[in-house]
């Protein structure tokens, strides 16, 4: 709910020239957000000064506005102009700019016809809908839609608070979304150039956050490949803490979600702040520690090697942010973002069904595959209850190791005999469903494309290019690379009945320069190629929406939540080793939902850590996931592919539970990385799987008592354990007894009330 409300205050303020109190009345305007459990207040003071009141715990008061006397400097510009410069630097601003004597971290920073860079945004209106606006980025060849969270019309409101520069005649349109039944904020802002003379926006964040106090943890996803979104804790601490990308990706290192929570949060209880960005591109999170102990957090674009050009007339989409508060600990903050991005960001058919049981050739075959070994492992793998084949990375061009080829998105007829259309219908023939591997903002040296088209390739003129993987990056802020890339693509969907498309990504950017743009725009290319990023995904989940899209980055670097709105599903990790995979998982379950997380049973010794693991640890690892196998069924010991119709049957089973239940985290892995347990508990508390992971073994007197959560505590629950019966009390609050024997056990228990 959001209201708004004027208040008109009398107050006094010591006026140190003259010996005494000098009486004013201060006027604003109180803008109230209200979400289930959250309280979020913005007041446009008189002067035109946005400033930040409360973001937390909910208050239903409506007048909040003495929180911003906290200030060493009450704000009395009326009595007290000559004291400008101290108001700027310490009070807490909704949007704040540079430039103007606010020496924090700012979200918005301005380049002037005369090469100024200071702005002076201030308050000129509001207005409230109910239906959900999209960000939409215009370019000179096409219209944009940025990722955003959607909702029906009447099931979420939308505050749009307008402020103004008289100086550049820049216009920031703030935006606040509250969704129904959530405690989920949804913030973006759009950029408008109302001047006559071309500006450059140097830094535009889409949140900003004033906190009164810095006894925080500040909390980030950092790993590298093959490792993904491993959670670091620590108190906030003077100047600055920050995470960023400047990769053009989100990437392996870190990950454009962060928590800021009070010191003693825990799953269950402690208050928990989580900021995501929904976007894919080069990201900035920072927090700062103030002079009088106050924390500032903004996020938002990296302005390193930023700039955007605005025309007179021209708007600027700043990728929107979401935030979540909870006090009732971490969990409860994971659960927010887990449905809201179930809900308001992932959409397509997919959006609420089941997910075909995949296998992928990669670590099957790698490049090393022919028609008659995709169709032997088909075959193998229909038979087990498989439903989907999906060929991986090697079927195109002359590729047959990963130097050369990408760009060339025709079948490889010496492997693939027969062409695409005769293999995928003998797939088909088996009963399962066929789908493709694509990396399509990728072009090798060796390859046709290249050869005809040198300067698609992102490069700096003059410079040598820099390999990696022996690829480089296509130039996707160019249409025309689009476009051929896509009429590629689509010959080959168009040819064949392909159901599922994984779009991979595997290498950063470097010599970041477009041969398209005026050198005084080359800083726009980053977020350019983004946006051709998102604007060839929109392409393709709109022509053929019946292919479900799994976006994958050399594993997991880019999982985000702008990929999301694209990709129901994204690949976790290169790593598919079921013990690796609890940290990564755990990281990654801060935020995103298992439903969208990729996660296949893989062959042992896995092939990135050499670990050997019961094929049963991997499955209920797997399961929590989206599901599949990566491995080639053919060759895996007996008792492993006999193994495999159970735990289908198995996922099949608890995957309504994971999908759309909620995830309750029971142990936490990264303090102690020798067990690991969780639980999903359907919404209406009715059943609930619980998984518990023993990492390494202890003496058999050793057993442990894990505290279950998330049941109704009166109610009885059975489990398929023991077959005994307990309250959801006794479980939640004594525990439930986890017996297993040996390294890398695992065991996972269904829970049902009973009757
Ligand atoms: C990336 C992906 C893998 C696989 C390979 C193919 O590393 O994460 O799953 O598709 O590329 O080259």
């Amino acid at each position: 709910m959001i209201t708004v409300k004027s208040i008109k205050k009398e107050y006094s303020k010591w006026d140190w020239q003259a010996g005494k109190h000098v009486p004013f009345t201060e006027e604003m305007t109180m803008f109230t957000l209200t979400t289930p459990g959250s309280t979020y207040a913005i007041a446009a003071l008189e002067s035109g000064y946005l400033c930040h009141v409360w973001y937390g715990r909910r208050t239903d008061d409506e007048d909040l506005s003495y929180l911003l006397r906290l200030g060493e400097n009450p704000y009395t510009p009326k009595v007290n102009q000559r004291d400008m410069g101290t108001f700027m630097d310490t009070t807490p601003f909704e949007y704040p700019v540079f430039g103007t004597g606010d020496y924090r971290e700012s979200a918005v920073r301005i380049c002037d016809k005369n090469g100024g860079t200071s702005v002076d945004l201030r308050y000129k209106g509001y207005d409230i809908t109910d239906e959900k606006p999209a960000l939409e980025q215009k370019l000179e060849d096409c219209t944009v839609t940025l990722p955003s969270t959607f909702a029906d019309k009447g099931k979420s409101q939308t505050l749009r608070i307008y402020l103004a520069d008289a100086h550049t005649g820049v216009e920031a349109e703030l935006r606040y979304t509250v969704f129904e039944g959530s405690d989920a904020i949804a913030r973006s802002a759009v950029i408008t150039n109302r001047g006559d003379a071309d500006v450059d926006i140097l830094r535009a964040m889409s949140a900003a956050m004033d906190f009164d106090s810095a006894e925080y943890d500040w909390h980030t996803f950092n790993g590298s490949w093959a490792r993904e979104r491993i959670l670091e804790r620590s108190p906030l601490h003077h100047g600055k803490q920050s995470v960023d990308s400047i990769k053009g990706e989100s990437s392996h290192q870190s990950n454009p979600f962060v928590m800021l929570t009070s010191h003693n949060a825990d799953e269950r209880t402690g208050e928990a702040y989580g900021f995501l960005l929904v976007y894919s591109g080069n990201f900035t999170a920072t927090a700062e520690v103030t002079q009088h102990k106050r924390t500032r957090f903004v996020m938002g674009i990296n302005d390193m090697d930023f700039s955007w050009r605005l025309a007179p007339g021209a708007a600027f989409a700043v990728p929107e942010a979401l935030m979540v508060y909870s006090d009732r600990g971490i969990g409860q903050m994971s659960r927010t973002f887990h449905d809201v991005i179930r809900e308001h960001i992932i959409r397509g058919e997919y959006k609420d069904k089941p997910r075909p049981v995949l296998i992928n050739n990669w670590e099957a075959t790698y490049f090393n595959f022919d028609t008659e070994k995709l169709v032997s492992i088909a075959e193998q793998a229909s038979k087990l209850g498989i439903e989907m084949l999906v060929m991986d990375d090697g079927w195109f061009g002359h590729r047959s190791s990963d130097n050369s080829s990408l760009g060339d998105w025709y079948v490889n007829e010496d492997k693939i005999k027969g062409g695409l259309k005769a293999l995928v219908e003998r797939v088909n023939a088996l009963g399962m469903k066929f789908g493709i591997w694509f990396e399509p903002e990728m072009i090798s040296p060796d390859s046709d494309l290249y050869r005809a088209h040198p300067d698609w390739a992102i490069q700096t003129p003059g410079m040598p290019l820099t390999q990696s993987r022996e690829q480089y990056v296509l130039d996707y802020s160019r249409k025309e690379v689009r476009d051929c890339i896509y009429s590629q693509m689509r010959a080959i969907l168009d040819n064949a009945n392909i159901e599922y498309i994984k779009w991979d990504m595997n290498r950063q950017l470097t010599e970041v320069c477009s041969s398209k743009l005026p050198a005084d725009r080359q800083r726009e290319l980053w977020h350019r190629y983004v946006l051709g990023v998102y604007d060839l995904q929109d392409r393709l989940t709109r022509d053929y929406p019946h292919i479900l899209l799994e976006n994958c980055s050399g594993g997991g670097a880019r999982f985000d939540a702008g990929m999301l709105y694209y990709s129901p599903q994204i690949w976790c990790s290169d790593d598919t080793d079921a013990i690796e995979r609890l940290k990564i998982q755990a990281g990654t379950s801060m935020c995103y939902p298992a439903s969208a997380m990729g996660a296949h049973v893989s062959d042992c010794p896995n092939h990135t850590v050499g670990r050997t693991t019961p094929f049963a640890t991997r499955g209920d690892v797997a399961l929590v996931g989206t599901f599949g196998y990566e491995l080639d069924v053919t060759r895996i010991p007996e008792e492993d592919r006999n193994a495999i119709p159970a735990q289908i049957e198995k996922f099949k089973k608890f995957n309504p539970i994971v999908r759309t239940g909620d995830l309750y985290r029971l142990w936490d892995i990264f303090a102690d990385n020798t067990f690991d347990a969780w639980m999903f508990v359907s919404k209406d508390k009715g059943e609930a799987i619980f998984t518990a992971v023993q990492v390494l073994g202890r003496p058999n007197c050793h057993s442990r008592l894990v505290r279950l959560d998330g049941l109704d505590p009166a109610a009885r629950y059975t489990n398929d354990l023991n077959s005994e019966v307990h309250t959801g009390a006794a479980l939640m609050n004594c525990g439930f007894i986890v017996d297993l024997q040996g390294d890398f056990r695992s065991q996972t228990v269904h829970f049902v009330k009973a009757e």
